[in-house]
C-alpha cells in the first residue's frame, strides 16, 4: 500500500499571506501545494501561476470546485500549470468532459480530482471512471460542526474499494490521521492545522512522521 502524500491547502486571503505560509517551511515538508477555493477566489486564478512559478518541480493543485462552463473555466486555471484540479461532484458530466478536454487540447498530464460534497451516488462514481477520471475529493465540510465520522470512514474505504484514488480534507489535524489507518489513501490535505500551528513546519513534518508511523510498515 502507498504511503498518502500530505498536501498543504492555502485558503489564506492574500496571496503574500500564502507564500508567508509555505516560506515558514512548510514548502520543504508537504509533498503537494494546494491553491485553494478561498485563495483563488480572494486574489484571483494568476496565483496558481505565481506558485507554479516558484515550484517548478513540486506537485500543484488548484482546488476551484469548477461546477460549470468546464471549457472556460478549465482553461482559465489551466494557464496555471496546476498538475491537479478539481470539479465538483454535482458538475453534469458533460462538464468534467469539456475540462477534460481541455487538458487533452493542451497535451497536459493534470489530473482531474472530483470534489464529494453533499448527494452523489456510487452510479455517478462508476460514470466519472467510465470517463476517465479516477480521483476524489472526500470532504468533511468546513461548516459542519464535529470531525470525521464513522459514516464518512465507511464512504472513504467503499471509494478506495471502488479502485478510486481518495484525497481526503476537511479539519483533519496530526490526531485525526489515525482515522485513515489501514485504508490506501492517496492523500491526505491539511490547511488550517498546518497554517495556524505556532511552529506550521514543525506540524506539518509531525504529521509525516504521523503518516509514516501509520503506514510505514504496509508499504
Ligand atoms: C475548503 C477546502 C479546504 O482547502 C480543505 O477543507 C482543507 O482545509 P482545512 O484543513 O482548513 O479544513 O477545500 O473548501
Amino acid at each position: 500500500m502507498n504511503m498518502p502524500l500530505l498536501q498543504i491547502a492555502l485558503d489564506n486571503l492574500t496571496l503574500e499571506d500564502a507564500i508567508a505560509s509555505l516560506k515558514t517551511g512548510v514548502d520543504e515538508v508537504v509533498d503537494i501545494i494546494e491553491c485553494g477555493t478561498i485563495l483563488i477566489g480572494s486574489e484571483g486564478r494568476s496565483v496558481i501561476g505565481v506558485v507554479r512559478n516558484m515550484y517548478p518541480d513540486k506537485i500543484l493543485c488548484a482546488d476551484f470546485k469548477i461546477a460549470d462552463s468546464g471549457s472556460v473555466m478549465g482553461a482559465m486555471i489551466l494557464d496555471g500549470r496546476p498538475d491537479l484540479m478539481t470539479v465538483i461532484c454535482s458538475a453534469h458530466i458533460s462538464t468534467m468532459l469539456a475540462v477534460k478536454k481541455e487538458i487533452e487540447k493542451r497535451n497536459m498530464d493534470t489530473q482531474i480530482q472530483i470534489e464529494l460534497y453533499g448527494n452523489y451516488t456510487m452510479d455517478d462514481v462508476e460514470s466519472w471512471k467510465q470517463a476517465g477520471i479516477d480521483q476524489v475529493i472526500l470532504h468533511h465540510s468546513r461548516d459542519i460542526k464535529g470531525g470525521w465520522n464513522e459514516e464518512e470512514i465507511a464512504q472513504c474505504r467503499k471509494l478506495c474499494d471502488a479502485g478510486m484514488k481518495v484525497t481526503v480534507t476537511g479539519g483533519i489535524g496530526c490526531g485525526d490521521i489515525e482515522l485513515f489507518r489501514g485504508l490506501p489513501i492517496y492523500c491526505i490535505i491539511a490547511g488550517r492545522s498546518i497554517r495556524d500551528a505556532e511552529d506550521p513546519k514543525a506540524e506539518a513534518q509531525k504529521m509525516k512522521d504521523e503518516i509514516i508511523r501509520l503506514w510505514g510498515d504496509q508499504t
